[in-house]
């Protein structure tokens, strides 16, 4: 371990040189779909104006994923991105976590259906589901298993295909998100940089806020569930909106506590990408310059799992972050869910 982190991050809780072992991430990748559907579009579709969405959200456009392209063909192509970046072969993955809320189907998971498609066969692979917390989680879980000995080479993947269960009716929520998919290759690198701490947390008594009710063993698809849009994810916008802010927040001060680290010296925020409101009441409440902030939710609207996988891919390719930064994400979803984590570059 260089002198640095041990002078720097004393705190126990911060993981970064427990037992001689770094969990580094040694390359990102993401990958969006071609069609951009814009606020013009959906006005052309729905009642709403360029002028709403923008001001209520901060969105301009959304990518949207062709008919025959799912869920894996999205984490497929962000987790080639990463193991090239990471120079990593398929042989070399120990683990595959796609954190997602709209797999291929309920089962096989969509990680197998990656391990398939990348050709990673000695991998173990499984699905996680927080919602647009589950790339946080699957960093933490990615990480436990290397600072454990049990893995090397573990791939984390957030991927959404929301465009398919998004009510194309409903302007309240369609609007709001797009397809996605950012990935991560968590390698154990002695004397290297990573990942430092990651809170999770939930509080499923707020289940109800923003859910789909069909599809699973309460509501199995019949003709009447399709008919009554159970399909269809449904949110409470302004009680999530005040939740969202509140628990990005205190999982952006419990990271910060535990590695020890002022807001100040963090080089890049990278939050949940879902609404520029959110993003810059967060930012405020934390006390962080508007230049700390990512932002790129006007490209894509919120694409759930994939969102700050996607934005720490642009922000590491634009080259707003360089080795040695301080990086935070924070995330906040349905559960609810929500998570941050802090990265040394
Ligand atoms: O990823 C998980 C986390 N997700 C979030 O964090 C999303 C959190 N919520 C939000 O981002 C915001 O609550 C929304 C963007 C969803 C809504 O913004 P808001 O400022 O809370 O608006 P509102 O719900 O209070 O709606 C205000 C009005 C309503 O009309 P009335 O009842 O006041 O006449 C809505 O019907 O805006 C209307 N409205 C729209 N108008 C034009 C709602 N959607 C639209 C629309 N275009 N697309």
């Amino acid at each position: 371990m260089s002198p640095s982190h041990s002078t720097r991050f004393k705190n126990p809780r911060a993981k970064h040189d427990f037992v001689g072992r770094t969990c580094s991430i040694s390359g990102v990748g993401s990958y969006v779909p071609a069609k951009v559907l814009t606020n013009a579009d959906l006005a052309r579709m729905i009642e709403t104006t360029d002028e709403w969405i923008t001001t209520r959200t901060g969105i301009k456009e959304r990518r949207i994923a062709a008919k025959n392209e799912f869920t894996s063909d999205l984490a497929t192509q962000a987790a080639l991105c990463a193991m090239r970046r990471a120079g990593v072969t398929a042989d070399q993955v120990d683990l595959i976590i796609v954190a997602t809320a709209t797999p291929d189907m309920p089962f096989p998971s969509t990680a197998c259906l990656v391990q398939r498609k990348i050709g990673a066969h000695r991998a173990a692979a499984f699905d996680l589901e927080a919602a647009c917390s589950g790339f946080i989680y699957g960093l933490e879980i990615g990480q436990q298993f290397i600072m454990s000995r049990t893995y090397d080479t573990v791939l984390v993947i957030g991927a959404e295909k929301l465009s398919s269960i998004v009510d194309w009716k409903d302007r309240n929520t369609c609007v709001l998100f797009g397809d996605g998919a950012g990935a991560a290759v968590l390698q154990n690198r002695p004397n290297s940089h990573g990942l430092l701490t990651a809170v999770m947390g939930a509080d499923g008594r707020k289940s109800d806020l923003l859910f789909m009710a069909g599809g699973g063993s309460r509501c199995p698809a019949s003709a009447e569930s399709v008919a009554a849009g159970l399909h269809y994810l449904r949110m409470d916008g302004k009680e999530t909106f005040k939740n969202a802010v509140q628990a990005m927040q205190t999982a952006a001060e419990e990271a910060l506590r535990r590695c020890e680290i002022d807001i100040s010296r963090i080089k890049c925020i990278i939050p949940h990408q879902a609404n520029l409101r959110i993003i810059e009441a967060v930012g405020e409440r934390l006390g962080a310059r508007p230049e700390q902030l990512f932002v790129n939710v006007q490209k894509y609207g919120n694409t759930s799992a994939a969102s700050v996988a996607i934005a720490l891919d642009e922000a590491v390719s634009s080259g707003q972050i360089q080795r040695g930064d301080l990086i935070l994400l924070v995330v906040f979803g349905a559960g609810l869910t929500w998570g941050a984590a802090v990265i040394e570059w």
